[in-house]
């Protein structure tokens, strides 16, 4: 969703905004703005709606400036057009603003400041904040911009230019994302290090309730009170090449293929053969508070909802807890028992999502213990969760979840063995699973060399006005997720349903038109699962299965390595992530930003 650049320094600001918005398209935007200031004084702003390079080619010959702020715009307040687009300013024109996030009483604001005379020039509820600037009597740009902020409500992180104070840009978080990147004789802002990354790896993370002023040589940190703070810099672990293409033609195609290093990654170091289980480092609750937990809860959006499934059927069996996951949306709406013998977990990969950091909070205020499964380190739900499981599955850029989703299923195995192993799983259990991850990364790299035949296939059913997904048990999140990223991608219309309940509704729909997707693992459920096969032939529907041996009865089928039966779900949704990529492709579409999707949705 919306995201920021900024920059002050010797350089021509206005390219090195326009790149740094390029690198944040990837989070969905629907129009973008940039500001600058320059030794001629005053501030200039072009802003377009559509894509970054609608932009560029809107900007004056003439238009450069050595501090500047950008942005990207996701439509909340007032549709998307190029008055709505940031940077929004005040009357006088002198300040500019760029914001992430939702101001909450803009309403009232924006009535009172009416009634004072002020015309407004958008329907944004961040023009609000321009004016409070604007208008405010201190001294300082950081006096003006604490006071403006003290009057709104809701969430932001922010980045302010003002005419009269061109040495300098402040900016301001709470709720949404902010990070200084620390330059040479320059210094960077961003709501999001890839906009970073080509320029420097020396970042500082701003806290809630924090602000910095930011000037060619230096920059400060202190609370929207005033009080310094001291954010000590970090580095991050990737370096620019990490958020390129690669060779590949999408993202999303790069992010499937480096699923076995990704893999690879989370396992790294924290195996522990000796005691058949895992070390966990970050987890924060030791072994005695492990074996009090009554129930594991599992919290999260999107795919992250679904590995979270997965991660709670791996708790279920190989830790014997009872556990299950729902989206992090419902379940902070309605006003959920929150139980102190329950064991919190939040997913996510951006670690952004505001769902899910808003249940965590709720949960936080009502004294339970939250842990997180992450992807971004720092991120803020990273940061407000009491400790969890790093994901490690590198940045990920394409908006549907592919490498980091697998990640997370297997950072939730790793969980579920540590759980099980301080319970009552076995030691040679744990032996069997450790043997069954480490068998991971190669089963992936051998499911990635069937692309072709799967290419061939989603030609096949490609052409499907509607699919349907099915699957029992383990297989049932796989089918769920498989079912997601190809609506996301190709827009076909997808359902996916547990086996069993087929012939409770959905069977309606079977016909040739409407092809069936089935997951029949080689499990305790394969005979089950055959009946669902011949209830669909019955219908004469088309049937793609996937699964761990030949099934004559379907018309097509992907094999897929076996490995214990608790891990499997891991690699029977991988060959589907090929099949919705590949369906896509062949009708064209914009597989890396689907219409209308974002890859971290950080409002309501
Ligand atoms: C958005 C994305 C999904 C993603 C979900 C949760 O809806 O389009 O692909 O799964 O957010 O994101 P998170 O960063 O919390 O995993």
């Amino acid at each position: 969703m919306c995201g920021i650049v900024g920059y002050i320094g010797k350089r021509d600001a206005v390219p090195l905004l326009l790149e740094g918005l390029a690198r944040l398209e990837y989070r969905g935007y629907d129009s973008a703005g940039v500001a600058v200031t320059g030794k001629s004084g005053g501030i200039r702003t072009v802003k377009a709606k559509g894509r970054v390079r609608e932009l560029e080619a809107q900007v004056p010959k003439r238009f450069s400036g050595t501090t500047g702020i950008a942005h990207t715009r996701w439509a909340t307040h007032g549709a998307p057009s190029d008055e709505n687009a940031h940077p929004h300013q005040d009357t006088s024109g002198d300040v500019a603003v760029v914001h992430n996030g939702i101001i909450d009483n803009a309403g009232d604001l924006r009535a009172r400041l009416t009634a004072e005379g002020v015309g407004f020039a958008s329907e944004t509820d961040t023009e609000v904040l321009a004016h409070l600037i604007g208008l405010s009597d201190a001294d300082t740009l950081e006096g003006k911009v604490r006071e403006a902020l003290s009057r709104v409500d809701g969430t932001y992180g922010i980045a302010v230019l003002h005419a009269a104070f061109p040495d300098r840009i402040v900016v301001a978080r709470n709720g949404s994302p902010v990070v200084l990147g620390l330059g040479d004789n320059e210094m960077f802002v961003a709501s999001d290090v890839a906009a970073l990354v080509r320029h420097t790896r020396q970042v500082v993370t701003l806290d809630d309730g924090e602000m910095a002023t930011l000037q060619a040589g230096s920059y400060r940190t202190f609370t929207t009170e005033g009080s310094r703070t001291a954010s000590a810099p970090t580095t991050i672990e990737w370096d620019a090449e990490t958020w390129d293409m690669g060779g590949h033609d999408t993202y999303m195609h790069k992010e499937i293929h480096e699923q076995p290093e990704a893999v690879d990654r989370v396992l790294r170091g924290r195996i522990d053969d000796r005691f058949a289980t895992v070390r966990l480092g970050g987890l924060g609750i030791d072994n005695r508070e492990a074996r009090a937990v009554r129930r594991v809860k599992i919290i999260g959006c999107g795919s992250a909802y679904h590995a979270g499934m997965i991660g709670a059927q791996l708790i279920e069996e190989l830790a014997r807890i009872p556990a299950d996951a729902e989206p992090a949306s419902e379940f902070r709406y309605r006003n959920p028992v929150v139980d102190p013998d329950t064991l919190y977990v939040a997913v996510s990969q951006s670690g952004e999502t505001y769902d899910t950091l808003a249940a965590v909070q709720e949960l936080k205020r009502k004294g339970a213990r939250v842990l997180g499964v992450v992807n971004v380190v720092g991120s803020a739900i990273a940061r407000e969760t009491d400790g969890g499981v790093y994901v490690h599955a590198g940045p990920e850029v394409c908006v549907v979840s592919t490498k980091c989703f697998t990640n997370t299923a297997v950072a939730f195995a790793l969980l579920a063995l540590h759980l099980g192993r301080v319970r009552d799983l076995s030691v040679a259990d744990g032996r069997r699973i450790i043997e069954g991850l480490r068998r991971l990364p190669e089963q992936l790299s051998e499911i990635l060399k069937t692309e072709e035949d799967i290419r061939r296939i989603a030609a096949e059913f490609g052409t499907a006005r509607s699919m349907m997904f099915v699957g029992r048990v383990r297989g049932y999140p796989v089918a769920r997720e498989a079912s997601l990223k190809l609506k996301e991608i190709s827009y076909i219309h997808a359902e996916a349903y547990p086996a069993s309940e087929l012939k409770h509704g959905p069977l309606a729909l079977i016909e040739p038109e409407v092809p069936s997707v089935a997951i029949v693992p080689n499990d305790e459920l394969l005979e089950k699962n055959r009946a669902t096969l011949e209830e669909i032939k019955a219908r004469s529907g088309r049937i793609l299965a996937v699964g761990h041996q030949d099934h004559p009865i379907a018309d097509e089928t992907i094999i897929v390595p076996r490995n214990e039966p608790e891990l499997d779900p891991i690699l029977l949704g991988v060959p589907l992530q090929l099949l919705a990529y590949h369906t896509a492709l062949v009708m064209g579409r914009d597989i890396d930003k689907p219409r209308n999707l974002a890859k971290s949705v950080t409002v309501e």
